[in-house]
């Protein structure tokens, strides 16, 4: 046990844990975590959901999925230790009874010594009223300040229902036992992001309208939408995707730096980033975001279907696979600087990147050479799946004669040997620790949904104004036109 571990008692309540955010996400990173040595001695879990089971079926239920989902990580020794920290509480959601027998179950010596308790909330958004006013109804929200809860995004699906939520959490929880989930914030590229920043004197000095052009941030998936139909399609990548990680991640890179690494004072420039962001007009959302819904097409040289033909998803759908924006933030650092974030699921390939692009020099020098000095210069920040920095410069082509041509320095940021984390174990990790840091905080929820619940509005008058891309490609070509200069384009590739 590390020394501070026994600052950090804790019972960590699992509802829905018979559901698949538990058996795909949860139980692996804490599994993970046990594997690691990463948990304190004193944690231990509660597993609550509806099934008519005794400790022994849920025990059978974890190591199948475990055993599924780990290979050759898992191990008969770990998963005793493992599983020798549940227990198993069988309750409807809506019955207050249940949550009678969960606080029993957390009296007993097993969980007794704990003297705080994690509620995490795996299961349908419909379902958090019930459990948080049951929590209430039966003094889990007590003490103030030790428990927490933790609630898996969305968070509301405009601006008036993320409000709501709001209200009912802060009836029984203080903001600070919240803890709102956004697994990009614990992605270990993302936080390099930071370092990158802020750690390295040469990059800081740059890194505003006197020098940037502009900024990309593109994540693409090339899977379709796969099981989810149900949640997706009254989603759509709009709420699914650019409310939350594409948010977070232009707030990471347009912030100031924070007075500390501190919860709240990271916050506070977030949320500054995210006032700062120019509301749209209604008129002007057409020319300055496209929204398409992916078409049958070829995948890794595979017919793959259209959104309209994937299980699930009604004929006359018109939810969007696809979206990018053109974003300003209105600050000394950005004013007129475009932010072009895009992001879209059945794409050409997995890739995400923050992408700046410098803007040329003041003298072209260099005009008369084959090549030109009109390329510009470009900082290239891989976040996934490969996690790399590059940065694209001018040299002297070796030879005679002065010709240049452009080339990358390049920096992997992982080492093939290196470990690597997985998003949640991290999270799973700062929650029982009780450190805030890469959890949004209400105000950044409510700033982000300002920025986009116009276009949301927009979309509902004008169900039309869909794009469609055919699957396996880089999306609608009216998502080019976002650039107004033929200088300017995607860029897809690091
Ligand atoms: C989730 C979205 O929040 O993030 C999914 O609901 C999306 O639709 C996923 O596929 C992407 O996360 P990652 O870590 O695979 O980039």
């Amino acid at each position: 046990m590390n020394q501070d571990d026994a600052l950090y008692p804790c019972s960590f309540v699992i509802f829905g844990a018979t559901g698949h955010l538990a058996a795909t996400k949860l139980l692996p990173a804490l599994y993970r975590l046990e594997l690691a040595k990463r948990l304190p001695d004193v944690t231990n879990f509660v597993a609550f959901a509806r099934r008519d089971w005794k400790d022994a079926d849920w025990m059978a239920h974890m190591e199948q999925a475990l055993r599924q989902k780990l290979g050759a990580q898992f191990t008969p020794e770990c998963f005793a230790r493992f599983a020798a920290r549940f227990s198993y509480v069988r309750g409807d959601l809506q019955d207050v009874d249940a949550y009678r027998r969960l606080l029993e179950e957390l009296g007993k010596p097993k969980t007794g010594v704990c003297s705080n308790i994690v509620f995490y909330l795996a299961v349908k958004p419909e379902d958090f009223s019930a459990i948080v006013n049951n929590l209430a109804q039966v003094g889990l929200n007590r003490p103030r300040g030790l428990h927490r809860v933790v609630v898996e995004k969305p968070f509301g699906e405009d601006i008036e229902s993320a409000q709501k939520l709001n209200q009912l959490l802060h009836q029984h929880f203080d903001e600070r036992q919240i803890y709102r989930i956004d697994h990009y914030l614990a992605k270990e590229s993302v936080q390099n992001l930071l370092v990158f920043r802020f750690a390295n004197l040469m990059i800081e000095p740059l890194w505003n309208r006197n020098f940037i052009d502009h900024v990309q941030i593109t994540v693409a998936e090339q899977a379709g939408i796969e099981t989810r139909a149900d949640y997706y399609d009254k989603s759509g990548a709009l709420r699914d995707m650019l409310q939350n990680h594409m948010m977070q991640l232009l707030t990471l890179v347009a912030m100031e730096p924070p007075a500390a690494l501190e919860a709240d004072t990271l916050r506070d420039e977030k949320v500054k980033v995210l006032r700062s962001v120019r509301p749209f007009a209604a008129e002007e959302i057409h020319a300055s975001v496209v929204r398409a819904q992916y078409g049958p097409g070829m995948v890794e040289g595979q017919p793959v279907p259209g959104y309209l033909g994937e299980a699930g998803v009604p004929a006359s759908s018109t939810t969007e696979t696809f979206v990018a924006a053109k974003f300003f933030i209105d600050n000394w650092r950005w004013r007129g600087v475009p932010f072009y974030l895009r992001t879209g699921k059945r794409l050409k390939k997995q890739t995400s990147m923050i992408a700046l692009r410098f803007r040329d020099p003041p003298q072209q020098l260099f005009r008369e050479t084959r090549l030109g000095s009109m390329t510009p210069n470009w900082i290239l920040l891989s976040l996934q799946p490969n996690e790399s920095m590059h940065l694209e410069i001018h040299a002297k082509q070796p030879g005679l004669g002065m010709q240049t041509h452009v080339i990358q320095m390049n920096a992997g940021y992982r080492q093939d040997n290196e470990p690597q984390p997985d998003a949640y174990e991290a999270l799973l990790s700062d929650i029982i620790r009780d450190d805030a840091t890469n959890f949004i905080r209400f105000d950044e929820v409510e700033w982000a949904w300002r920025v986009v619940d116009p276009m949301l509005k927009y979309w509902e008058r004008t169900p039309d104004s869909i794009h469609s891309y055919p699957a396996g490609t880089w999306g609608p070509a009216r998502a080019d036109q976002l650039f107004t200069t033929p200088d300017r384009a995607w860029r897809n590739d690091v």
